[in-house]
């Protein structure tokens, strides 16, 4: 059956090609060419065609299938895009079909969706996957997003989003990967690997999109969508890395950012959007606005009005209008105005074009029907999404090694968080569903009720000041030997517009955890979040803490694994957690300053509470010295730095060890360290293993210079894993 299949698939490819030939259709004609199909499409449209391919609405996210004739109204058969927010092919190819069958040309739609952290089989956030420090499993996970929304009718994600943040205040600092350039930009090439494959147009990839172009993450107090501001010599040294990795990786798409860039929009900049990105790194897919960003344009100041700010937007290398209404109204006037150039909208237009041809929507403009339980929480991926939940999870602090849970035999299981599901999915969870996740409780059940009795109590709500649940919550730890405490943030308080003025926990909470300390009961700490915590009281009060984050899914079963000890936890944080509040903007490359002796804080420690890849292990890890290819080298020369680490414990672990360098001198200040390479192994119980960094000298002792040009000077330079550092002479 599967011969015939592949038989007749071939005979109506063959066919398609052969009619396409026939009337000499280059476009349509599969065998040619993409750039030549591309040339050979413009020239055919007219210039209203051209403008509604630079146009995306929105599509099932008002609308369901039984209304589709009205649906089909509101769309024009031209159309270029389409945010799709149902999760079935139908509707989808309905309008599709429209596309196809009721232009003039036959345009297949390109179907957008933010597919975040996983479509339907949702994994950790972002900011967790990169405390995993496995890029090769967040490829995976990106796999898995892909897979399942290209079969529900999604050709594009807007992800990954590479936003280097360090400020906790922002809701955004959760969906990217951290307050590092070089982490960023490796999680953000593996997810765009991950998301598009070696072909685009395999059923079970999608297109990716690099976002938010650029240096959104800076946003002023923490505050969304205000202003950033950003020196020349930041931009390119902190913000830049991930998108000119991300474009070097093939990444079909990037996204502009709502924020102005120290006055000029990211939306409206063509510095970024055409000198730097088309020019310089030669992209040659597209860029589509962020919502409503080009009409934001006039309450930035920049523009009049909708007209002018399309004008902006569009001579500035936008080339997509995401829900502005923007060029579909004012586009071809503006060209035949006379002020945008026909060449100009022929090269946008090629752009979108060449990434639908590269996903295949010519050839295969329609998703095929599927069943739900053929598309998602196959049993492969759900093993993808716990892994990745148990390696992203940070063990912040495990005092007389009270964790792993092998002694007790009587558990209280206590807070918000310990029978909550739809909050661990965290913000952007597509088409997540809450009774898809397992809670921290119900994983503890399944792990350790057989040998453990589990005992339950609430406690509080997530904030408020209800007490009234206290008096039970202290009664069920009285009873029980150890105390589990679930504590943690709404998915809503982070993400997009989910600014908060501190990162403390609700005192609600906080007030919980003093009233079971009195119970003299060891407390573990759980905490569920999409930001770094305030942590400095709560630390005081209990022995053991692990920041969760927002794990997906399957949050239960990784949580109980490594509270059990199936799990040895590996994870490390991706991002600085202050000591308060108070300390922010706070991260660990900051740039070295005038004294270090002084300009301390009066009133509280002027150290983080815990570092950049601070994370425990239940096993010892040893490091050995690091040992160098040679020391004194040139330009040119080929250096390699090697260090042994020995787990001396008795459970295996993966470790991951990071490799920094630092340049106590060079022509401008350059940052205490800065983070060029990683790697995780699993080093068994009694083994050591052997970390290598080869080092390329202008990629990793060089540095950029405010217009992004790499510059490689001599002097000595220190490599830097944990303690140990070594000095390397550059002549
Ligand atoms: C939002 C977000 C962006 C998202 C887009 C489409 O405003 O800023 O990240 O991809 O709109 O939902």
């Amino acid at each position: 059956m599967r011969n015939f299949k592949v038989f007749s698939a071939c005979i109506l490819l063959a066919l398609t090609a052969i009619s396409a030939k026939a009337d000499n259709v280059i476009y349509k004609d599969a065998s040619q060419p993409i750039e030549k199909r591309v040339e050979d499409l413009v020239a055919r449209m007219t210039l209203e065609e051209k403008v509604l391919q630079l146009n995306q609405y929105t599509l099932g996210r008002n609308d369901n299938v039984n209304n589709v004739a009205e649906i089909l109204k509101k769309l024009p058969a031209e159309l270029g895009s389409v945010i799709y927010f149902n999760s079935d092919p139908d509707l989808r190819n309905q309008v599709q079909r429209q596309a196809m069958e009721k232009s003039r040309l036959g345009i297949p739609m390109i179907f957008g969706y933010d597919v975040i952290h996983g479509y339907r089989t949702v994994y950790p956030i972002s900011l967790a996957q990169a405390c995993s420090w496995n890029s090769g499993l967040v490829e995976q996970a990106c796999a898995v997003a892909a897979q399942e929304a290209r079969m529900s009718g999604v050709d594009w994600t807007f992800s990954p989003m590479v936003d280097v943040a360090r400020d906790g205040r922002w809701g955004r600092v959760s969906e990217g990967y951290g307050e590092d350039p070089y982490a960023n930009a490796v999680f953000g090439v593996a997810s765009i690997k991950g998301y598009q494959g070696n072909d685009m147009s395999d059923s079970q990839r999608v297109a990716a999109c690099l976002k938010h172009y650029v240096g959104y993450g800076a946003s002023e107090g923490g505050r969304d969508y205000v202003y950033t501001e950003i020196s020349p010599q930041t931009l390119w040294d902190t913000y830049m890395l991930p998108y000119e990795e991300g474009v070097k990786a093939g990444a079909a798409t990037l996204m502009s950012c709502f924020n102005d860039i120290s006055g000029t929009p990211g939306t409206a900049n063509s510095y970024i959007l055409r000198e730097i990105l088309k020019n310089r790194w030669k992209h040659d897919g597209f860029v589509v606005s962020d919502w409503g960003a080009i009409q934001q344009l006039r309450s930035q100041g920049v523009a009049k009005d909708l007209k002018e700010a399309g004008l902006k937007a569009f001579t500035a290398g936008v080339e997509m209008d995401m829900m502005n209404n923007s060029y579909d109204k004012h586009l071809v006037d503006l060209v035949n105005e006379g002020k945008v150039p026909m060449a100009m909208v022929d090269d946008a237009v090629k752009r979108v074009l060449r990434v639908k041809f590269r996903l295949g929507l010519f050839e295969k403009p329609y998703t095929s029907t599927t069943t739900e339980k053929e598309r998602f929480l196959l049993p492969a991926n759900l093993k993808i999404a716990q892994q990745l939940a148990e390696e992203s999870i940070v063990l912040l602090k495990n005092d007389n090694n009270i964790l792993p849970l092998t002694k007790q035999s009587n558990v209280a299981v206590i807070g918000p968080m310990a029978k909550d599901k739809l909050n661990l999915l965290g913000s952007w969870s597509a088409h997540g569903k809450q009774d898809d996740v397992t809670s921290i409780y119900d994983g503890l059940v399944a792990e350790l009720g057989k040998k453990v009795k589990l005992s339950y109590a609430e406690g509080c709500e997530f904030d408020g000041d209800n007490t009234s649940k206290f008096a039970e919550a202290v009664s069920v730890a009285n009873k029980s030997e150890v105390i589990i405490l679930c504590l943690g943030e709404k998915k809503g308080w982070s993400g997009e517009n989910a600014s908060r003025s501190t990162l403390a926990l609700p005192k609600i909470q906080e007030d919980l955890v003093l009233e079971l300390k009195k119970t003299g009961k060891p407390i573990v700490l759980l905490l569920s979040s999409g930001r770094p915590l305030e942590l400095n009281r709560l630390e005081k009060l209990s022995d053991a803490m692990l920041e969760i984050w927002q794990p997906g899914i399957m949050s239960g079963q990784a949580v109980a694994g490594i509270l059990s000890g199936r799990v040895n936890p590996s994870g490390k944080l991706s991002i600085t957690f202050p000591y308060s509040t108070g300390q922010i903007p706070i991260y660990y490359n900051m740039r070295q300053s005038g004294r270090t002796h002084q300009g301390k804080y009066q009133d509280i420690p002027t150290t983080p509470l815990y570092e950049f890849t601070h994370g425990l292990s239940y096993t010892n890890y040893e490091y050995g010295d690091i040992k160098a290819s040679a020391t004194k080298i040139k330009r040119g020369d080929k250096l390699s730095l090697d260090i042994t680490v020995s787990n001396s414990g008795k459970m295996d672990g993966k470790e991951t060890v990071h490799w920094f360098i630092y340049d106590p001198v060079s022509t401008i200040s350059r940052p205490v360290k800065e983070l060029k390479h990683f790697e995780k192994q699993l080093i068994k119980a009694g083994e050591s293993k052997t970390f290598r960094f080869e080092v390329d000298l202008e990629r990793d002792f060089g540095f950029v210079d405010g217009t992004g040009k790499r510059f490689l000077e001599s002097g000595d330079y220190y490599v830097i894993v944990k303690d140990k550092k070594i000095k390397i002479e550059l002549d």
